[in-house]
């Protein structure tokens, strides 16, 4: 557990290189990132949290996507790394990027956004969370991981593995869950933010991803001047999970070539 102003998080950091900040989706943990740190921490340093509410983090009753990224700024400097870093997100991951590109400009090196999506919420889609928010608390995480399971993989994945990550996600704390259900509901618009971003940029998107669909991250590389997209065509919205070695191989790829 690594102490930040206002609350503890679990972190798992490994490898030695530069840095690399692999940031987990909603309601996940940093451990759908494993496969694909191991492939990388070679060269890489691998530095991989539970956002608070999620995995062995402690949850607090609100969260805000704010919130979250100031977390992996007081993260960093708790762990003495003051290097600009190499954000990758996943879906909430990739939202929090943007916040952070936005707050934390110069600790910032380039971004990896994955299945993620650059818009507010929409009325509809608000309540829709809030709900979510609410049924979590009644009953359990598992009432907002039951309602998304069917989406998170591509159709056809093993239902051991499917199985599996239906549990992680089932043990995050509901508190955690709710308040970043609601997080994601208050969420800023990050559309503005796409031709201000001015740093190397990796856009992965799953090409059966039904949560944030194809067409999604399109529009993402399309508004970040410079940026490369990427395809992964047998993955969901989990690439990192369903296709390690292709995401680590791409990665790889990409990282290699940043600027020095
Ligand atoms: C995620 O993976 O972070 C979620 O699918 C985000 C969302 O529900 O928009």
């Amino acid at each position: 557990m690594i102490s930040i102003n206002s609350t503890q998080l679990h972190c798992d950091s490994f490898g030695d290189g530069p840095p690399l900040l692999l940031v987990h989706g909603f309601p996940l943990t940093g451990e759908m990132w494993h496969g694909v740190s191991l492939r990388l921490a070679h060269r890489w340093r691998c530095i991989i949290p539970d956002l608070r509410g999620h995995g062995r983090s402690p949850a607090i009753a609100e969260v805000s996507i704010a919130r979250f990224s100031d977390d992996l700024a007081e993260l960093l400097d708790a762990l003495g790394e003051s290097r600009p870093v190499v954000l990758i997100g996943l879906s909430m991951g990739g939202i929090i990027g943007f916040e952070f590109f936005r707050r934390y400009r110069a600790r910032l090196r380039a971004l990896v956004l994955t299945c993620t999506r650059a818009n507010s919420e929409s009325p509809e889609g608000a309540a829709r969370r809030e709900a979510v928010a609410e049924a979590v608390l009644r009953e359990g995480s598992r009432a907002a991981v039951d309602a998304m399971i069917e989406n998170v993989f591509a159709p056809g994945t093993p239902t051991p593995l499917r199985a599996y990550w239906h549990s992680v996600m089932c043990a995050c704390p509901p508190f955690g869950v709710a308040a970043a259900a609601r997080a994601l509901a208050g969420r800023a618009d990050s559309r503005p933010t796409l031709p201000q971003i001015d740093i190397p940029t990796l856009v992965i998107a799953g090409a059966r991803d039904s949560i944030t669909p194809v067409d999604t991250l399109r529009e993402i590389h399309a508004g970040i001047r410079g940026s490369r997209l990427e395809i992964i065509e047998s993955a969901g919205h989990v690439p990192p999970i369903e296709a390690s070695a292709e995401f680590a191989r791409i990665l790889a790829e990409f990282l290699d070539a940043l600027p020095a």
